[in-house]
């Protein structure tokens, strides 16, 4: 928590929640990025209530003075008892992550329909969907289209929504495999020479999600994230060079090379590998306009790189 980005003098333990103000449930908030909006909520003022699977650790949570519901996306009549009474749902929940046993990418198709299908049941007034960038051209990426299945779903059943669309994330899981290889001087190379694509901190797309739970967001947007410019893979190689100080150099293509092989065995790996030919086709970029006029200046990439090394021990 006190690596993580909340307004300064508005951390949860100075806050004064707002009596009689209907909580916000979040979907997911065992997760990295989960647990990041829940802290921007938290310094915001709001009460919130997560949704947790039973059996999973909700420690955390439970100290910081959320309201822990127990449900599974994948179990329908389990969401209910959670939506009800709510100012707004925010969902980062994924299966293609595979945290448990099991876990696979039903959750992201079926498991968000079923999320939607209770918030229209409960009549949930505002529903913030953390979506993918570019994830309505990626129709042969699995874990995009399920996004793009979601938010059109939402639109279909009128259930009032904003999808928020990041780019990929310089932080996070993402952040701890980058920052290993620059760690031996070296940055992952996912798109071919001189191809560029948006990165953005989880803390910035943490603190849009909180922020599209109040009513100063419109609502039926599907808003792109990302930082002030894309990066090729030897532009974050400088990027990076620049802020930590010493040379990191892009690597070669064989981490690639071996995804696509593994792709052949694994419906997880064929997913992945598909994103990143979806990277090469230059169509990962960000329009920030409207994520400027809703959420204020666009951050620089090079605060997302700072932060990413910070959080992973380095510089
Ligand atoms: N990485 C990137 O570059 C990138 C780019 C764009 C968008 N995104 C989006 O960013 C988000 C990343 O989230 P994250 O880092 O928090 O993921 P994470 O750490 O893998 O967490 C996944 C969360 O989903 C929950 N979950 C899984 N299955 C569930 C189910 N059946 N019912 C209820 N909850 C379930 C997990 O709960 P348990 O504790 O029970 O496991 C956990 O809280 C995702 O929405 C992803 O699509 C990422």
């Amino acid at each position: 928590m006190s690596e993580r980005d909340v307004p300064v003098g508005d951390a949860p333990s100075d806050r004064q929640t707002a009596p009689g103000n209907l909580p916000v449930l979040v979907v997911g908030g065992t997760g990295d990025l989960g647990g990041r909006v829940i802290d921007q909520l938290l310094a915001r003022g709001k009460r919130v209530r997560a949704l947790v699977r039973p059996g999973s650790d909700a420690t955390r949570l439970e100290g910081l003075g959320v309201e822990v519901v127990r449900g599974d996306m994948l179990v329908p009549e389990s969401l209910d008892p959670a939506m009800r009474g709510v100012s707004a749902v925010v969902s980062s929940a994924i299966g293609y992550s595979k945290r448990k046993k099991g876990d696979s990418l039903r959750t992201d198709f079926e498991g968000n329909r079923n999320l939607v299908e209770a918030a229209r049941r409960q009549t949930v007034p505002r529903f913030v969907l953390l979506s993918i960038l570019r994830c309505d051209l990626a129709r042969q990426v699995p874990h995009f289209w399920a996004k793009k299945e979601t938010e059109d779903l939402l639109e279909q059943r009128g259930v009032p929504f904003v999808a928020l669309r990041p780019g990929a994330f310089l932080g996070g899981h993402s952040g701890g495999f980058l920052a290993g290889g620059v760690r031996r001087g070296r940055v992952f190379r996912m798109m071919p020479p001189g191809v560029r694509i948006t990165f953005i901190h989880p803390d910035e797309v943490a603190r849009a999600l909180a922020r599209a739970t109040e009513e100063s967001i419109g609502l039926n947007q599907r808003i792109d994230l990302g930082s002030d410019r894309p990066l090729s893979t030897e532009e974050l190689a400088e990027v990076l060079t620049a802020v930590l100080g010493r040379t990191v150099k892009p690597a070669g293509s064989g981490m690639l090379h071996v995804l696509h092989f593994f792709a052949r065995f694994s419906r997880s790996m064929r997913d992945y590998s598909a994103m990143f030919d979806f990277f090469a086709t230059g169509k990962y970029i960000a329009d920030t306009t409207l994520q400027a006029k809703q959420f204020g200046p666009v951050p620089r990439v090079e605060d997302a790189a700072r932060k990413m090394l910070h959080e992973a021990g380095l510089g």
